[in-house]
């Protein structure tokens, strides 16, 4: 009887252990890890995401020389997917006719280059803000338009400074669409292994 109590307890411990890892993790409050899983319960644990991921038109843009930022996008495709919606993907290189107005969620992902995005994402950037100051788009304190909403990711290395090497770059894209009136619903970095120079 006594054997039975001890491994009962035992069993009772392992599993107690076992969810205060899960929790301390922190990938419980963590809004990427439920998207992945699917976008109702994404919604619960970050509900600015609730509306624009049950309702609406969404758009993912990327770039990626390796792998790890396409990787992200087309986790993040599959779980708006899983909540019912279609998103558009599209490369920067076949976005740049976009309107992102038409969008009531832009997915935007870069990877981190020196500190900043990489080439083609800055010159996508830098045409679509002329494209938008000249339509008279980009207004004093940037009002924001209602129903229009970002989602900011980054993979990076960080092999010296960590984190902060990966932050100017999503800073900078954040800006672009804060620009725009884009509601920044959030920044997402993540961490992708080094493969080569390109
Ligand atoms: C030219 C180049 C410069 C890089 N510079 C940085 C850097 O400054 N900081 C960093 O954390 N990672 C840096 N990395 C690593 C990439 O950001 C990381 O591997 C990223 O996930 C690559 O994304 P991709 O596979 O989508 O191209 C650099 C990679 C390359 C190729």
């Amino acid at each position: 009887m006594e054997e039975a109590f001890l491994k009962l307890w035992r069993k009772f411990e392992i599993l107690g252990e076992i969810l205060k890892k899960i929790v301390t993790s922190g990938r419980l409050m963590d809004p990427k890890y439920w998207l992945l899983k699917g976008i109702r319960r994404a919604s619960i644990v970050c509900p600015a995401l609730s509306k624009v991921l049950r309702t609406g038109k969404a758009l993912i843009v990327y770039w990626s020389a390796t792998g790890n930022t396409e990787k992200v996008a087309l986790a993040i495709q599959r779980g708006i997917k899983r909540g019912g919606l279609e998103p558009i993907v599209k490369k920067v290189s076949e976005a740049r006719g976009e309107e992102l107005y038409d969008y009531h969620l832009v997915c935007f992902g870069t990877p981190v280059h020196h500190s900043l995005p990489p080439q083609p994402v800055m010159r996508f950037i830098d045409e679509k803000g002329k494209e938008y100051r000249d339509r008279g788009e980009v207004r004093l304190s940037a009002p924001k338009i209602p129903g229009r909403s970002v989602l900011v990711f980054c993979t990076y290395s960080g092999p010296h400074i960590g984190l902060n090497e990966a932050l100017p770059a999503g800073k900078y894209v954040r800006q672009f669409f804060e620009h725009l009136g884009f509601d920044v619903k959030g920044e997402w970095y993540v961490v992708g292994e080094f493969h080569r120079w390109v």
